[in-house]
C-alpha cells in the first residue's frame, strides 16, 4: 500500500482554494476533492507494516488546533517549477502534531523523514511552468488568506496513482482531543 498521513480540509475551504485555480494553461490542477495537507509521506509499505503504523498513529495524543492557510508558494527541482501550493501557517498545534506523528512512525520502524516539514496544500503540478503566467498568478493571489479552521482529526490515506490524478482513500481517522 502507498500511504501518507494528512489533514483533510473542510468543503468551504476547498471551495475557496478551487476558486483560485485556473487561468494557467499547461499545468495539472489538483481536483478540489483531492486537496489535503500532508503531515508525513510514508510511501509503499507491506500490509503488516501498515498495521503497525496504524497502531502507532492510534496511540498519539494531541489537542485540536486552528489551521490557517496564508500565501502561495512553489517547489522547484533543478530550476524547474514542479508544483504550486498554498502555504499553511506554522503554529504550535500543527508542529506538535507533526512531531508526534514523526516520532510514532519512527518508533514503528520507518526511517526518519529527511526533508524539513513545509506544510502546504498543493494546488497544481507541472513540469516547468510558463514563467510569466506563473509570476502573474502568484502576484494576483499572494494575499490569499483563509479563515482559521479547527483541526479535530488526522487521517491515514492510501493513494493509487491513476492515469490523470491519484485517487486518495481515507483508511483510518484519528481524533484529536483536548
Ligand atoms: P505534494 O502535494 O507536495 O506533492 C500524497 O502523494 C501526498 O504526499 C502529497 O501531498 C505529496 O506532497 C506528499 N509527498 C511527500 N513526499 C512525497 C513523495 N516522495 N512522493 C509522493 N508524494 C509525496
Amino acid at each position: 500500500m502507498r500511504l501518507f498521513v494528512a489533514l483533510e480540509l473542510p468543503d468551504d475551504l476547498k471551495g475557496r482554494l478551487a476558486a483560485l485555480a485556473g487561468g494557467m494553461p499547461g499545468v495539472r490542477w489538483v481536483r478540489p476533492e483531492n486537496y489535503h495537507l500532508t503531515l508525513r509521506f510514508i510511501g509503499e509499505v507491506p500490509g503488516h507494516t501498515a498495521e503497525d503504523l496504524d497502531l502507532a498513529l492510534a496511540n498519539i495524543r494531541a489537542k485540536p488546533f486552528a489551521l490557517t492557510l496564508s500565501g502561495l508558494g512553489i517547489f522547484e527541482k533543478a530550476g524547474r517549477v514542479q508544483s504550486l501550493h498554498v502555504v499553511a501557517e506554522r503554529s504550535p498545534g500543527l508542529q506538535h502534531l507533526q512531531a508526534k506523528i514523526e516520532t510514532a512512525l519512527q518508533r514503528a520502524g520507518l526511517p526518519p523523514e529527511r526533508k524539513r516539514f513545509a506544510p502546504h496544500v498543493t494546488l497544481a503540478r507541472m513540469d516547468g511552468a510558463p514563467m510569466a503566467k506563473l509570476v502573474s498568478f502568484l502576484q494576483t493571489h499572494n494575499l490569499f488568506r483563509s479563515e482559521p479552521v479547527m483541526v479535530e482529526r488526522f487521517v491515514l490515506f492510501s493513494s493509487r496513482l491513476g492515469k490523470e490524478q491519484a485517487v486518495y482513500t481515507p483508511e483510518v481517522e484519528y481524533a484529536l482531543a483536548a
